[in-house]
């Protein structure tokens, strides 16, 4: 049986304390009932707000990033630990703006994980190419090493959800076709069963992020190697939102 759908909301750096408690409560209103299984990511400001609205719910409340260590002398970071206390039960990472625009590399999300992991957060490790790398033909051999150090000495259970964002595809409107994501998502479930067992590779939900909308989402879902949907800008919209959790196969 494929993995249960999973279509998760990534808010950035986005909304008010009141716009994101509005949100929730509408996300949590259509996702009642609805097939796929439902997380919202909003800024770790407004954790403590939309925790509030969406306590008791099957709606996973997730994080877009975390730091390694539980405690101690890390300026601007964030604990998972806190991440936890606050009612997170996943965290992003490696997400392209924290690889291109933070200068977060293989190593260090490979820290991250391990410590989201240790703290007991599921983790949503993000890769994807630039346009240049596409272009040059090196998606694969990218995807291939953001997976392999991105996960190095990390056992792999079906608990880790990959999430495939191709940076060109990200915020620009340009979405992958249907079969060139298809084509990434099965390179990388092949890779991870390289790494572990075809066995758990199968159970591992990949994401397709980028540029992911109501009219492309079912496009999409119904490829083979595509679990569900990572969504920036149509997440901060609730028509929008509604019809990509609806429209779901
Ligand atoms: P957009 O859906 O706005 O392209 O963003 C995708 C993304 O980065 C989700 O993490």
């Amino acid at each position: 049986m494929p993995p249960r759908t999973l279509i998760a909301g990534n808010w950035k750096m986005n909304l008010t304390l009141p716009e994101s408690r509005h949100l929730a409560q509408e996300v949590l209103k259509v996702a009642a009932g609805a097939g796929p299984e439902v997380m919202i990511a909003p800024p770790f400001t407004a954790l403590t707000v939309v925790a509030e609205v969406l306590a008791g719910s099957e709606v996973s409340l997730g994080a877009q990033n975390c730091c390694w260590a539980s405690q101690g002398a890390f300026t601007g970071e964030i604990s998972p630990l806190m991440l936890r206390e606050l009612g997170c039960a996943m965290v992003i990472l490696g997400h392209s703006e924290r690889r291109h625009v933070f200068g977060e590399d293989n190593a260090m999300i490979n820290r991250r994980l391990k410590g989201a992991l240790a703290a007991g957060l599921r983790p949503v490790l993000c890769v994807g190419e630039t346009l240049e790398e596409r272009q040059a033909g090196r998606a694969n051999p990218v995807l291939k090493s953001q997976l392999e150090e991105g996960l190095d000495a990390i056992p792999i259970g079906a608990g880790l959800i990959v999430a495939y964002e191709p940076v060109w595809a990200i915020g620009t409107g340009q979405t992958a076709t249907p079969g060139q994501a298809q084509e990434a998502h099965a390179f990388i479930r092949e890779t991870l069963a390289g790494m572990s067992q075809k066995i758990v590779a199968s159970e591992i939900r990949i994401l397709y992020g980028g540029s992911v909308n109501e009219g492309n989402v079912e496009a999409l879902l119904a490829q083979a190697d595509i679990n569900g949907a990572l969504v920036g800008g149509a997440a901060l919209k609730i028509e929008s939102f509604a019809r990509i959790i609806r429209h779901h196969v």
